[in-house]
């Protein structure tokens, strides 16, 4: 990608923003979002059943599964699922079902095997799913085990970041990337690093926390100690996506600039990245629950996993170049820190938010123009789930798909 132009394009996408004095001409008041879709437990049913059975998800890196056999689980979305590295280098991604009776193929969250050998009745699968041995094979007359595979799921990486797919029928994860992937390209993923996880359990629906990382509009009142002394959200560019996606580049204070520039950290930096990655906060949000705000030195993904209808893990992993000295692993842990107190102050409203929306007190919630990227999310949902199946009344109506970039 040409990241000269991208960086002028946001540029004056910025400088549109700041000056402009209302929404621009043409675009179309959200209608306010129904507060049951973060609430009732039959629309929460539905996102289970077709929104996260049927998204690319990202379940791990791929140095976690550094040699043929190398395995891991993953069931944050409630399915079993297992990611395998075969004897041809290639992940795969399977059920960790066993198609005797059901038992998991492999019992630890992670390790290496050179076969799968189920632990109930030992049927043992070889690492690209196929069924090798059944122990007492005579007793099955009718048993065809070419039919007896390990049930794939779909398995692909993107620049070190594994996802998986339930949906045999989803579109490539390239093309479900769309213009994030060659926007990415700059930050060479597959080089970085994991420098830290965190795990919190919200007690919010998980799209309550989405939509907490979707605008700038809080900054101010929410982090006036951290965020807002960094970021002026009235510059905030903002792109959406198909599939869901969206883009927020938020512009920092010169002050902040200049500060930013006289420090000299012992983090390394990705190299040859543009100046507006360094001028500016680029926040991406991967549908439906990836959101990063990029850095220079590294970043977070921050996930958010349903756990039930009013409560949800956020995870947030930190990515960056290779510490190479005990200094840089130490700074990555005071940043990380630091990070707390923001993701904290975030935190601090989602569960009176969802006490609020669940005592019925709140009946719909009114967006504005800067928040344009919850509506996107929700119309997404809507979309993946289809209209038809979601009662009217928590049905949210299609309006930005003018508005979207085409990469
Ligand atoms: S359930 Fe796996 S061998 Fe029987
Ligand atoms: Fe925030």
């Amino acid at each position: 990608m040409d990241q000269t132009a991208w960086a002028e394009r946001v540029r004056a996408q910025m400088d549109y923003e700041w000056s402009r004095k209302g929404p621009p001409e043409g675009f179309p008041s959200l209608p306010p979002l129904p507060t049951g879709r973060y609430t009732d437990p039959a629309f929460y049913a539905l996102e289970r059943e077709h929104l996260w059975k049927k998204a690319w998800l990202l379940a791990g890196r791929d140095e976690d599964l550094p040699e043929p056999g190398s395995y891991r689980t993953f069931d944050r979305t409630g399915s079993p699922l297992l990611i395998v590295r075969g004897r041809d280098g290639l992940l795969r991604g399977f059920f960790n079902t066993c198609q005797h009776r059901g038992a998991p193929v492999v019992r630890e969250t992670c390790g290496a095997a050179q076969r799968l050998r189920c632990q109930y009745h030992s049927w043992t699968y070889d690492l690209d799913g196929t069924l090798l041995q059944v122990p007492d094979r005579r007793d099955f007359t009718e048993l065809d085990m070419s039919q007896r595979a390990l049930k794939p799921v779909r398995c692909e990486v993107y620049e070190g970041w594994v996802f998986v797919n339930e949906d045999s029928g989803a579109p490539p994860l390239r093309e479900w990337l769309g213009p994030i992937a060659a926007e990415w390209s700059p930050l060479r993923g597959a080089d970085l690093r994991a420098h830290g996880t965190r795990c919190e359990r919200i007690p919010a629906n998980w799209k309550t926390v989405a939509d907490a990382f979707l605008e700038t509009y809080h900054v101010r009142t929410i982090h006036p100690q951290t965020v807002a002394k960094l970021l002026d959200h009235r510059g905030a560019a903002m792109g959406l996506f198909a599939y869901g996606h969206s883009r927020m580049v938020t512009p920092k204070w010169e002050k902040a600039i200049e500060e930013q520039r006289a420090r000299e950290g012992p983090f390394p930096e990705i190299p040859d990245l543009d100046p507006l990655y360094s001028e500016t906060n680029p926040a991406y949000s991967l549908f439906p629950n990836l959101i990063t705000p990029l850095d220079t030195i590294g970043f977070p993904f921050i996930r958010f996993w349903p756990i039930d209808v009013e409560t949800t893990d956020v995870e947030w992993t930190f990515y960056g170049p290779p510490a190479e000295t005990r200094s840089v692993e130490q700074a990555w842990e005071v940043y990380i820190k630091i990070f707390d107190e923001v993701m904290e102050e975030d935190f601090m409203n989602l569960a009176p938010m969802q006490r609020s929306v669940a005592s019925g007190a709140l009946e719909s919630i009114p967006l504005s123009y800067q928040e344009r990227r919850i509506y996107h999310l929700h119309e997404e949902i809507d979309r993946v789930i289809g209209r038809d199946r979601i009662p009217e009344t928590l049905q949210v109506s299609p309006r930005l798909e003018p508005f979207w970039e085409r990469g």
